[in-house]
């Protein structure tokens, strides 16, 4: 676990918990925190903030007698919904609105969904008590089976888009604006080929997933959660790179939107004294503004690694964090790590090598 400082989004800045197996990821995140902080910072926002969560029936013979009665039954169906977990009613959540869904590839089935507000909350739990609640009631009212009632990790009605301008002297590693503008003419091209080739537009995204995915485990919410419901909705006709950078006069515009349902209470992130800690380092107050840091991240993170591939490469500073991992997989400690790290960087990079500078460095 790491930290980002200095993190500008909304004009608030934000000290954010990185949790990864990859030391390359919170360098690289500090290095586009730089750039966009420089710039003025990620403007980001959440939509709604709904859970969807669905009752699925099957073998549906009348699919329109079940429709029309859910729509002649909204009422009785929010009060269900209510005595199935009354408390998030009173903190101004609960059930929002009904949609039913059919499928045209199969109308053997038919999915009533539910679109719930949890406040900051995860939410699952919350969910799947009001969609076992409403089932029972269903059971009631229908013949038809009932195949199983879960929430759905797909959270389109939670969507986030974090946008930023960064120009073209930010881009530049010396400042050169001519440099700067070749710098942002080839990140536009490196997003441009992640919206026409999955095959870049899957490592484009799992790049933005390094940042957004280290944040979410930090904070002790659910990973696989949120990379599910992210490459889901990268697929628009077909799968795409979730963020993108355009040309401007003066430099570039990035924007990403995905879906974040996230929470700042309940489940793990309550009872883990880390993702408490995380969450208190990070200084939010609710799920819509850790949701907004967390898209912040991932913008953040995709711009370090497209600057990274379309100059250096990705080896070099992977190279010298490795130098670093190398040194204390050696058993170097404190100030041994940087001065051997340093003369690994130079010549061969293996543990032998390390070891045979450790011994030269403890002699002297
Ligand atoms: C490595 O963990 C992530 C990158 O491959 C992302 C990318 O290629 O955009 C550097």
């Amino acid at each position: 676990m790491g930290v980002v400082t200095d993190v500008l989004v909304n004009e608030k800045s934000y000290t954010v918990p990185m949790a990864t197996e990859e030391p390359s990821v919170i360098a690289a995140c500090s290095n586009g925190t730089k750039m966009i902080r420089n710039c003025g910072g990620i403007q980001s926002k959440l939509s709604e903030g709904l859970l969807r969560g669905q009752i699925v029936f099957m073998n549906v013979t009348d699919q329109i007698h079940i429709k029309e009665k859910i729509d002649q039954s909204t009422e009785e169906i929010f009060i269900q919904a209510e005595k199935s977990y009354p408390s998030i009613v009173k903190r101004g959540g609960g059930l929002k609105r009904i949609q039913v869904r059919q499928f045209p590839e199969d109308d053997s089935f038919l999915s009533v969904d539910l679109l719930v507000d949890t406040k900051d909350a995860m939410g699952a739990n919350i969910l799947n008590s009001i969609l076992e609640g409403v089932a029972d009631l269903f059971r009631q009212w229908f013949d038809d089976e009932i195949l199983f009632s879960i929430l759905s990790n797909y959270a389109t009605e939670s969507l986030v888009t974090a946008t930023c301008e960064v120009d073209f002297s930010s881009l530049s590693k010396t400042g050169d604006l001519e440099a700067g503008k070749l710098v942002a003419e080839k990140i536009a091209a490196a997003s441009q080929l992640a919206q026409i080739d999955p095959y870049r537009a899957t490592t484009h995204n799992k790049g933005i997933m390094n940042g957004i995915e280290a944040v979410v485990l930090a904070t002790g919410n659910d990973t696989r959660a949120v990379a599910a419901s992210a490459h889901a909705y990268a697929v628009k006709g077909k799968y795409r790179g979730l963020s993108e950078w355009k040309l401007t006069a003066d430099g570039l515009t990035g924007t990403i939107e995905l879906p974040l349902a996230i929470g700042t209470v309940g489940g793990a992130i309550s009872v883990l004294p880390k993702a408490q800690a995380a969450l208190e380092l990070l200084n939010v107050t609710t799920s819509k503004e850790l949701a907004e840091v967390i898209a912040a991240v991932g913008l953040t993170q995709n711009l370090a690694a497209l600057r990274a591939l379309v100059t250096d490469g990705i080896q070099k500073g992977h190279m010298s964090l490795q130098a670093r991992s190398l040194a204390m997989s050696i058993g170097a400690k404190g100030s041994e790590i940087d001065l051997i790290a340093e003369k690994l960087k130079s010549g061969l990079m293996n543990q032998e090598q390390a070891l045979a500078f450790l011994l030269e460095l403890r002699q002297s």
